[in-house]
C-alpha cells in the first residue's frame, strides 16, 4: 500500500539540549524501521558554514542563504557538506551555541522547513529537535517531550564530549547548558516547549533502553506496530 505524505506515520521528539533526544529517537527509529531526522544537524550546519565563512552571528541575509543553500549528505551517521566529512565538527559545542544563535531567525528557520519535512516518507519517520510537534509536523501521531535535570545533561553531555576527544569542564557546561536552553525557550519563533499533546517523558533517572521501552508502547498504542512493522 503506498501512502500518501500525511498518512506517513511521524514520531516528534522533542526537548532541550543533552536530554538524551538524539540517542533515544535513532534507537526508536531503528526499531521501528523508520528513518530518523535529526533537525539539530540542520542548524548546526548552518552554524558551521557560518564560522567557516567568516559570517557574523547576526548576519541573517547571508545566514539564510547560507541554510537554503546548504549541500550536504547524510550517509549512516556520517554528515557532508559540501563533501567534506564534518560529523566531529558538528558536535563540537562551539557550533552548538552558535546554531542555537542562528536558529532565532526566522528566516533561517524558514529556509530549513521545507527539508526537514521531505524527510517524511514511508514507512515513518522519527523527528528530533526543538519545534517538531509544534511546528514541523504539528499533526506528528505520538509527540514526545523529553527532559532531564541540568545537572544530568550536563554530565551527559561531558561523558559524550570526552569520549569524541573534545575538551569537557562541568561547570562551564552547565551554564552554557542553561544559556543554550533559555535562548531556544525564549525566542519569538518556534521557541523550545512542550506541544499541549506532547507525553512528557523525564529521563534525569531512567536510562536509554527505558525510554525507548515507554515511547515503543505509545507507538504501539498509537497503532505504528503493525505499520512500522514491529
Ligand atoms: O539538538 P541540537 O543540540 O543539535 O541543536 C542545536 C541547536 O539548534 C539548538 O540549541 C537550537 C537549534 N535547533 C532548533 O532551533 N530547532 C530544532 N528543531 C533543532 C535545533
Amino acid at each position: 500500500m503506498t501512502l500518501n505524505f500525511l498518512q506517513v506515520p511521524v514520531i516528534a521528539v522533542d526537548g532541550p539540549t543533552a536530554s538524551g533526544k538524539g540517542t533515544v529517537a535513532q534507537r526508536v527509529a531503528g526499531l521501528l524501521g523508520f528513518s530518523y531526522l535529526d533537525s539539530g544537524a540542520l542548524y548546526r550546519l548552518v552554524a558551521l558554514a557560518a564560522l567557516q565563512q567568516g559570517v557574523a552571528p547576526d548576519d541573517v541575509g547571508r545566514l539564510a542563504a547560507l541554510a537554503a543553500g546548504l549541500k550536504l549528505r547524510f550517509a549512516g551517521d556520517r554528515v557532508f557538506l559540501d563533501d567534506q566529512d564534518v560529523s566531529a565538527a558538528l558536535r563540537q559545542e562551539s557550533v552548538g551555541n552558535m546554531a542555537s544563535a542562528v536558529a532565532v531567525f526566522p528566516a533561517v528557520r524558514a529556509a530549513l522547513t521545507e527539508r526537514q519535512r521531505a524527510s517524511r516518507v514511508a514507512p515513518g519517520l522519527v523527528a528530533d529537535g526543538r519545534d517538531m510537534g509544534t511546528v514541523i509536523f504539528p499533526d506528528a501521531d505520538l509527540k514526545i517531550f523529553l527532559t532531564a535535570s541540568v545537572q544530568k545533561r550536563a554530565e551527559r553531555r561531558c561523558k559524550q564530549l570526552i569520549e569524541k576527544g573534545f575538551p569537557a569542564n562541568i561547570a562551564i557546561l552547565s551554564k552554557d547548558l542553561q544559556e543554550r536552553d533559555a535562548r531556544d525557550a525564549a525566542r519569538s519563533v518556534a521557541p523550545l516547549v512542550a506541544a499541549a499533546d506532547a507525553v512528557v517523558i523525564d529521563s534525569s533517572d531512567l536510562g536509554i533502553d527505558a525510554v525507548v521501552d515507554q515511547i515503543l508502547e505509545r507507538a504501539r498504542r498509537a497503532g505504528m506496530g503493525a505499520r512500522g512493522g514491529v
